[in-house]
Parts: C-alpha cells; sequence; structure tokens
C-alpha cells in the first residue's frame, strides 16, 4: 500500500531524474569512439534524435517507477528495478551524447515525465499481468524507434549509433523479460494508442 515515505522517495527520485547527472555504471557505449566531421544541419539532425531518446528515457524512468509503486509480486518489483537500473544508464548516455553534439534536452521533460508515472502508476493498479504486458509492449516499441533512429542517424555518426545499437539491444530484453515473467498481450486498440501518444513526443522533442 502507498503511504508518505513511499510518495516523498518517489517524489525525491523523479527530481534526480529531470535535474541531475544520471550516472553510467557500465561504461558508455561511445567512450573511446571520436566525433566523425558532421555539418551544422547533420549534427542539429542527430541532436534531435537523441534529444527525443533521451526523452523516452525520462519517460521509460517515470514508468518503470510507477509500476514499482504499484507491482504487487516482490519478485516483479525486483526485476523492475533491475531494469530501471539499466534505463538510468540510458538516460546518462543520451544526455551526454545530446550535449556533446551541442543541443539541449527537452524543456518537456518534466509534462513526460509526470505523464509517464501516471500511466505506469495506473498500468501497475491493473495488476501484474497487464503491468508487465504494458511494459513488454513499451519496450517493443521503443525497440522499434531505437531502429528507426539507426536508418535516420548521419551514417557517419558512430558514436550516437554506438548509444542507440546498446539500447536496442537492453530494451528488447526488458521486453522479453516483461513477457516471460507473465506479461498479457495488450488489445490491438491500446498498442495502437501507444502508439499515437509516442508520436506526440517524438514529434514534440526533436524540436524543443
Ligand atoms: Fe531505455
Ligand atoms: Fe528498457
Amino acid at each position: 500500500m502507498l503511504n508518505l515515505d513511499h510518495l516523498i522517495v518517489e517524489f525525491d527520485k523523479g527530481l534526480r531524474t529531470l535535474f541531475s547527472q544520471a550516472h553510467s555504471a557500465r561504461p558508455h557505449p561511445d567512450a573511446n569512439m571520436s566525433d566523425a566531421p558532421m555539418d551544422e544541419a547533420e549534427r542539429k539532425h542527430a541532436a534531435g534524435l537523441m534529444r527525443i531518446n533521451h526523452s523516452g528515457e525520462i519517460c521509460a524512468q517515470a514508468l518503470y517507477q510507477g509500476q514499482a509503486l504499484t507491482a504487487r509480486d516482490p519478485a516483479v518489483q525486483a526485476k523492475l528495478q533491475q531494469a530501471a537500473q539499466e534505463e538510468t544508464e540510458h538516460l546518462a548516455w543520451t544526455s551526454k551524447r545530446v550535449h556533446e553534439l551541442g543541443g539541449h534536452l527537452s524543456v518537456l521533460n518534466p509534462l513526460w515525465y509526470t505523464g509517464s508515472l501516471t500511466l505506469g502508476a495506473f498500468a501497475g493498479l491493473l495488476g501484474d499481468k497487464w503491468n508487465l504486458g504494458f511494459l513488454s509492449e513499451t519496450e517493443h516499441q521503443v525497440g522499434g524507434h531505437l531502429q528507426s533512429h539507426l536508418e535516420k542517424l548521419p551514417p557517419q555518426d558512430a558514436k550516437s549509433r554506438a548509444v542507440v545499437q546498446q539500447m536496442y539491444v537492453d530494451e528488447t530484453k526488458h521486453s522479453e523479460m516483461a513477457k516471460e515473467m507473465g506479461g498479457a498481450d495488450l488489445p490491438a486498440p491500446v498498442k495502437f494508442a501507444m502508439k499515437a501518444t509516442s508520436k506526440i513526443l517524438t514529434h514534440t522533442a526533436y524540436r524543443i
């Protein structure tokens, strides 16, 4: 059951997600790689794509947090926390890359965060089967986005590609983990609504 202590801890996590530098235990996938020459338009485009990925990771933090708040099975909670740790690393990698490309993080991150936290908590309230099903589908859709970014990024931007590629590997693993733990296959209209919502994020975060 939720209590005030829980809420304070989660509020603190939210503030840290939004306003402090995330830490990566694993080496950054693009460590030891140097920046390839890019013209201004290419850098701006790459920064926009990596800003989308960073905002996606802000959402992932909030989703996992919301779900861990309401998940019932302790084994499920533990797995969610483990995956959330990897999401924190994704946050660190994408944030660093956006700044390296001369970009800024999305000004709407607090909005993405709040919306996703609400969604995650709601999914958690529906029970672990749907909670995990929602998580699996989210990770699956994020994987699709990441694949499309590999096609859209400037071909010579090996640093961004290395980050996106490792995130793709991790998100695929998270999707399968959630399915294996008993995640239900979501109804088609829900999947469609999720895709529509993520389109709003991708279009907006690319710009602001
Ligand atoms: Fe992620
Ligand atoms: Fe993930």
